[in-house]
C-alpha cells in the first residue's frame, strides 16, 4: 500500500518477456513474476519492445491487442523517437509493447557501440514517457539488467528526467553483462549531464558502463538469489563491479526467483508425450523413451540419461563437460545437450559427440518444446556453472523429477542440497570448478541411479515436492516496494 492506502503502482521495464521474446531466465522471470505480484496486491504492468517477430508471436498465441491512441515520444540523438503502443492483457497483467523502427534490429546486438546501444536508451526514455500516453503513472520503475539500466541513470542524471522525480529498482539477473561502450557521442546525444560521467557513477575505464550507472543511480538494487548477492560483492564473475556493489551493499538484497509452476508442470504439460506427478510417476518412463528415440539412441536402455538445457556460454561450465566426455561415456550414461551459444563451446561439444556417438548427443539451437521433453525424459540434470545468479533450469528439472547435479555457486547453492548431507537433499553438488569436481558428483549420481532405485525415487520426490512458486519472493518484492513508498 502507498501512504494514501492505494496499491503500489510498478512498471516492469524489460527487454525480454516470456513467451513472446524470451532468450533466457530473465524472460521467464519477467513473464511470471508480475502475475504473482498482482495476486499479492501490487498494481504491476509491463513495458517491453516489440522486437522483430514479437507481435506475430502475440497474435499466434491468440492474445488480443489494442493500439493505444496516443504514441510515446522520446528525444535522443537530436531527434524525436516515437513508438506505437500495443496493449495486451495476459493473465490479468497489462503489457505495453512499444513498436517502432528503433526495435527493428536484433534483440541483443553482438557488438555494443553508441548505435547498437541506442534502442536500449530510447526504450528507457519511452518507458519514462509512457505515463503521458496512458491514464496510469507508476510509483516505481522496476528495471532488469543492463538493457534497462539507462532508466535509473536518466532519473538521476538526465537534464530533463532528473527533475521529474521517480523511484527505480535495478534487478541484477547477471552482472557479467554490463552494457559497456565508447562514451562518444553518447554523452552529448543521451541528454545526461556531463558531470554524470565519472568513476563513481557510469564511467568504467574510460567507457560507458550502463549497469554500473544503474546500480549507483537506482533507489534499490536486488539480485536473484541471496548467495549471489553476497558473491558479487567480492567475486570476480562481476568483471570488476564488485567494488561498486560492495560500496552500494546497504541498498542491495537477494531475492530468489520462482517459477511459473502452472507452465512448468509435468502433469499438465502439452509438450511431453505422457503426463506424470509425484503421486503417479509412470509417465516419466514414456518421456524417457521418446527422448532417447529423438536422440537416435536405443529407447529401451537402462542407462541413466543426463540432460543439459542451456545457453552455451562460459558461465555454464561446458568446457568441463566436453573435457570430461571420455569419463562420462565410461560411466555408461547417455548425455543429451540442447543449446547454442559460443562457437568454441559448440565445437567442443560437437567433437565430444563425434568421439562418443553412442553416448553423447547435441541438439543445436533453441527449441522450447524439445526442452520440455529433455526436462521430462532425463534422469539427471547437469548444470556445472562457473557462476549462476539464480538458475531456473535446475528448478524446472526438479519439477519434472530429474535429479540435478550442480556446482555449489550462486542460486544453485540456494536451491540444490546434496542428498548425502546428514539431513538429506534433492540433488548432487560439488564445489571445485574442474573436471574432477564435476565427475565426483556425477559419478555419485550415476552409481546411485544404477544401484539404489528406492533412494533415487526418494530424491525425485524430494525435488518434485519443493515449493518453487513465486509466493514467498513476490511477498519480499512487495515489501521492498512498500518500503520505498515510505
Ligand atoms: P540463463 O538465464 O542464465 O540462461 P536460467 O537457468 O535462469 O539460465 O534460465 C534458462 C531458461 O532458458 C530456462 O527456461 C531454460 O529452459 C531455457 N533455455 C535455455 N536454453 C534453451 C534451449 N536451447 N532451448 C529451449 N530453452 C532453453
Ligand atoms: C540470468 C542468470 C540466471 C537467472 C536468470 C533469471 O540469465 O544467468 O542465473 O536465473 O537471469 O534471473
Amino acid at each position: 500500500m502507498t501512504k494514501s492506502g492505494s496499491a503500489v503502482k510498478v512498471l516492469f521495464v524489460t527487454t525480454e518477456l516470456a513467451p513472446f521474446s524470451k532468450v533466457g531466465g530473465l524472460g521467464d522471470v519477467a513473464g511470471s513474476l508480475p502475475k504473482a505480484l498482482r495476486q499479492a496486491g501490487v498494481d504491476v504492468r509491463v513495458v517491453t519492445p516489440a522486437w522483430p517477430g514479437v507481435l506475430e508471436k502475440v497474435s499466434s498465441l491468440g492474445v488480443r491487442t489494442t493500439t493505444v491512441k496516443a504514441k510515446v515520444y522520446s528525444a535522443y540523438d537530436w531527434r524525436i523517437h516515437s513508438a506505437n503502443i500495443i496493449k495486451a492483457t495476459v493473465d490479468g497483467v497489462i503489457i505495453y509493447f512499444l513498436n517502432s523502427e528503433d526495435y527493428s534490429g536484433s534483440q541483443y546486438p553482438s557488438q555494443l557501440n553508441f548505435w547498437t546501444a541506442s534502442p536500449f536508451a530510447v526504450f528507457c526514455m519511452q518507458a519514462l514517457e509512457l505515463k503521458n500516453a496512458i491514464d496510469w503513472e507508476p510509483d516505481i520503475y522496476h528495471c532488469h539488467d543492463w538493457t534497462s539500466a539507462f532508466l535509473p541513470c536518466a532519473l538521476a542524471w538526465h537534464r530533463h528526467y532528473r527533475q521529474t522525480g521517480g523511484k527505480s529498482i535495478m534487478t541484477l539477473h547477471n552482472v557479467a553483462y554490463q552494457g559497456i561502450f565508447e562514451p562518444y557521442p553518447f554523452l552529448e546525444a543521451s541528454g545526461l549531464e556531463p558531470w554524470s560521467f565519472n568513476s563513481s557513477t557510469m564511467e568504467f575505464y574510460g567507457q560507458v558502463n550502463l549497469l554500473k550507472g544503474g546500480i549507483v543511480a537506482a533507489t534499490a538494487v536486488t539480485t536473484v538469489s541471496p548467495t549471489y548477492a553476497n558473491e558479487i560483492q567480492t567475486y570476480e564473475s562481476t568483471r570488476e563491479l564488485s567494488g561498486i556493489l560492495y560500496q552500494q551493499r546497504s541498498k542491495l538484497r537477494g531475492i530468489i526467483n520462482g517459477l511459473d509452476v502452472k507452465f512448468w508442470d509435468p502433469n499438465g504439460d502439452k509438450a511431453i508425450p505422457a503426463k506424470f506427478s509425484v503421486k503417479d510417476l509412470k509417465g516419466k518412463a514414456a518421456c524417457k523413451k521418446a527422448l532417447l528415440e529423438r536422440a537416435g539412441f536405443d529407447p529401451n536402455t537402462n542407462a541413466p540419461v543426463i540432460v543439459c538445457v542451456s545457453r552455451l556460454v562460459e558461465q555454464k561450465g561446458f568446457d568441463m563437460v566436453f573435457n570430461a566426455a571420455g569419463q562420462i561415456a565410461e560411466t555408461g550414461a547417455k548425455l543429451l545437450i540442447i543449446g547454442s551459444g559460443n562457437d568454441w563451446i559448440e565445437k567442443g561439444i560437437i567433437q565430444a559427440s563425434e568421439a562418443y556417438p553412442d553416448s553423447i548427443k547435441l541438439f543445436k539451437g533453441y527449441d522450447e518444446p524439445l526442452s520440455h521433453l529433455m526436462y521430462a525424459g532425463g534422469d539427471i540434470f547437469l548444470m556445472p556453472s562457473v557462476f549462476e545468479p539464480c538458475g531456473l533450469s535446475q528448478m524446472i528439472s526438479m519439477r519434472y523429477g530429474t535429479v540435478p547435479v550442480v556446482r555449489e555457486v550462486g542460486g544453485l547453492r540456494d536451491t540444490v542440497f546434496d542428498v548425502d548431507r546428514p539431513e538429506g537433499g534433492n540433488g548432487f553438488t560439488f564445489q571445485t570448478c574442474d573436471v574432477d569436481g564435476m565427475m565426483w558428483a556425477l559419478r555419485r549420481a550415476v552409481e546411485r541411479y544404477n544401484n539404489d532405485k528406492a533412494s533415487w525415487k526418494k530424491f525425485m520426490i524430494e525435488g518434485m515436492s519443493e515449493d518453487f512458486t513465486w509466493d514467498k519472493s513476490a511477498g519480499l518484492y512487495k515489501n521492498l516496494y512498500e518500503e520505498l513508498m515510505q
